[in-house]
């Protein structure tokens, strides 16, 4: 239907071009005339543990609290069946242990079962045919106590189970794992081990993840989480964070080190998250680093992204406890930095290279950024940014450093620190915006008159927040989609200051957010697109190799009549890209006047997200409302006219 449409009007416009003219507006993209170079990673994601995005979300381990270290012990498990006081202990090794103190000793002296009850991260996802692959460390004297493991339905039918019988009896610490396949699919599953038999064991890291992970590697990452970002094709991923980096003191920072290595040696801490906001408190939001330093470059490396990982400036956040450390005691915090370039890109030889290769890496990772600092304000940042840029850049020229602006994109903490890390040379400034539509929609010329001469910019966290929508899930709506593609054909258009840029936050799970609205949203089995994921896909696969000169009436195209618009040229398809977006409620007749093209005919693609109603979104668990569709056009002429939609947001592709 839609396709006719279009159609038509191209042809009528070829054939009676005069008609048109009358009510069109006409885009003049001279394909000739480059305004800028785009970075072949602009668009990229940023990751971190927020709303359950790591623990509970993309790392795809289903246990709670698999090894005994949150707050309260045994949080997330349940007794069942005829315990007795004597039955568990758990027991605390921290002097010897300290990453991973807590272990648990089920000590039974009767025959009849007693178990535990694991009700995973708001239940676990739970496929029927699937492979599930149980796992445990274990310790003991003398054999006597063999687990049964289960796993059960919502309505608490066995749907799943095996037997794991400990097979080493010398008083050491070993692992063992079952596998088992699922009768039932299940979003809200959880897992029972029972103990049979008398004796005495020891257990940790009682864990169960399904086999189908990302490239099927073993205890990894769920794989339509990671698919959803192969599929915006990223030119980086920036990780662990966010606030999360800066953690609520100096304690809680985010130490990479300590995410590297075995698992079970990966020591736990709270998730910021967990008690950050009143209205969602998250009690049982803790980092087991499973997804750690390693999995997240590799992750990097899976999906075709640079690595961007961000560290501690020596700054805890400044909402929080606002500590910093001592100047005369950063070296710690640097040496950390350095180190970190060293597992990335160091050779085996190496301390750091060695250990990447130990845990199956040996080539480089080829790290090229580094962020220093999260959301850090003040001139005590720039007093401890100024030492950590000084020994990077002595020790690794070749590594662009990118640096915080603060919270906010305009306002005394931005000015300052925009003006103090301009006069530092710092490579790249990470600004982030959380913003309302109309804010969005008035920014789109915020780039147009940026210095072109100093540091670049990352524009590393950006959302359109409205404030029209009830629900949180429902934030992520169309009203505020359709002002981000508005903004970002500035951001487009000012490629040559804007290197990088990232939506934030990336995931949230339905059960378990603390944040909104974010880009992509998930629930124990599914994952489900925004229509800002939408358009942030639009931008980063159609991305372009250089930005084209494109106007209306002479000027840029930012919000005249309620239209915003940017082109870029493919040099490997060679096709130019446009893009265009309509705010007004009513359709707009636009003629795109190809300057400069030698062919006058030939076939286009037209990508349009579009919906009439702003307040649309892509409901959880339902056929999405606001998704992409396409259609072909072709053009006889220099001119291609086109019915814009109203409210839409068009990528037009055309074969130079
Ligand atoms: O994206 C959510 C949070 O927003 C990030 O952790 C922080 O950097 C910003 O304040």
């Amino acid at each position: 239907m839609k396709l006719t449409k279009y159609l038509l009007i191209a042809a009528t416009a070829f054939q009676s071009l005069s008609f048109a003219a009358a009510q069109e507006k006409t885009i003049v993209v001279d394909v000739n005339t480059k305004t800028a170079d785009i970075n072949k990673n602009m668009w990229g994601v940023f990751f971190e543990d927020i709303n359950m995005g790591a623990d509970g979300g993309i790392y795809a381990e289903l246990v709670k609290n698999r090894s005994f270290e949150f707050f309260r012990p045994t949080m997330g498990w349940k007794n069942l069946g005829p315990v007795e006081e004597a039955n568990y202990l758990i027991l605390n090794r921290q002097n010897k242990h300290a990453s991973n103190p807590r272990y648990l000793q089920v000590s039974k002296d009767k025959a009849t079962p007693i178990g535990l009850l694991n009700e995973g991260f708001r239940g676990m996802g739970v496929k029927e045919g699937l492979t599930y692959d149980f796992s445990v460390l274990y310790r003991q004297s003398k054999e006597g106590i063999k687990l049964k493991i289960e796993l059960i339905d919502s309505s608490n039918q066995v749907i799943g189970s095996t037997v794991l019988n400990p097979s080493i009896a010398d008083g050491q610490w070993h692992s063992q794992e079952v596998s088992f396949k699922a009768t039932k699919t299940d979003p809200k599953a959880k897992l029972q081990v029972w103990f049979e038999g008398k004796g005495s064991l020891d257990l940790d890291m009682i864990s169960l993840f399904p086999s189908d992970t990302w490239k099927a590697r073993k205890k990894g990452l769920r794989a339509d989480m990671v698919q959803v970002l192969a599929d915006l094709k990223p030119g980086f991923l920036r990780f662990p964070g966010g606030c999360i980096v800066e953690g609520y003191d100096l304690a809680q920072r985010f130490q990479w080190k300590k995410t590297v290595g075995p698992i079970e040696q990966r020591q736990l801490i709270v998730n910021r998250w967990n008690s950050e906001f009143a209205h969602r408190l998250t009690p049982d939001y803790f980092q087991t680093f499973g997804l750690g330093f390693f999995e997240y470059f590799q992750l990097a490396e899976d999906i075709g992204a640079e690595p961007l990982p961000i560290i501690n400036c020596g700054m805890a956040c400044q909402f929080n406890s606002g500590e910093v450390v001592p100047l005369n005691e950063l070296d710690e915090y640097v040496q950390d930095a350095l180190d970190l370039i060293e597992f990335a890109n160091g050779s085996v030889d190496t301390k750091w290279g060695k250990l990447r290769a130990s845990m199956g890496h040996p080539e480089s990772f080829n790290l090229k950024m580094i962020g220093i600092g999260n959301e850090n304000w003040g001139p005590q940042y720039i007093e401890r940014l100024k030492i950590f840029q000084n020994i990077i850049k002595k020790e690794y020229p070749e590594i662009e450093i990118i640096a915080s602006s603060g919270t906010d994109p305009e306002g005394e903490r931005f000015e300052f620190l925009d003006k103090e890390l301009r006069a530092m040379n710092i490579d790249i400034i990470d600004e982030h915006f959380y913003r309302n539509p109309e804010w969005f929609l008035t920014n789109a010329n915020r780039y147009d008159n940026y210095d072109r001469n100093t540091s670049k910019i990352f524009a590393g966290e950006y959302a359109s927040h409205s404030k029209n929508s009830t629900k949180p899930e429902y934030k992520n709506n169309w009203e505020a989609a359709l002002s981000e593609a508005a903004f970002l054909t500035g951001v487009e258009r000012n490629a040559d200051v804007v290197q990088l840029a990232s939506y934030a936050p990336l995931f949230a799970h339905i059960d378990g957010w603390q944040w909104t609205p974010d880009l992509i949203w998930v629930d124990n089995l599914s994952v489900y697109l925004t229509p800002s994921y939408y358009v942030q896909k639009m931008f980063s696969t159609n991305k372009g190799s250089h930005v084209v000169e494109l106007n209306l009436e002479g000027k840029s195209v930012t919000g005249q009549d309620g239209l915003y618009s940017s082109a870029v040229i493919d040099d490997d398809t060679k096709e130019l890209i446009v893009k265009l977006v309509n705010i007004n409620k009513d359709s707009e007749l636009i003629a795109i006047d190809l300057k400069g093209i030698k062919k006058s005919q030939g076939n286009t693609t037209i990508t349009t997200l579009r919906h009439e109603d702003p307040l649309a979104f892509n409901e959880v668990g339902k056929i999405p409302n606001v998704v992409p569709s396409m259609k072909e056009l072709s053009y006889k002429s220099r001119k291609l006219i086109l019915d814009v939609e109203g409210q839409s947001f068009n990528v037009i592709r055309i074969k130079l």
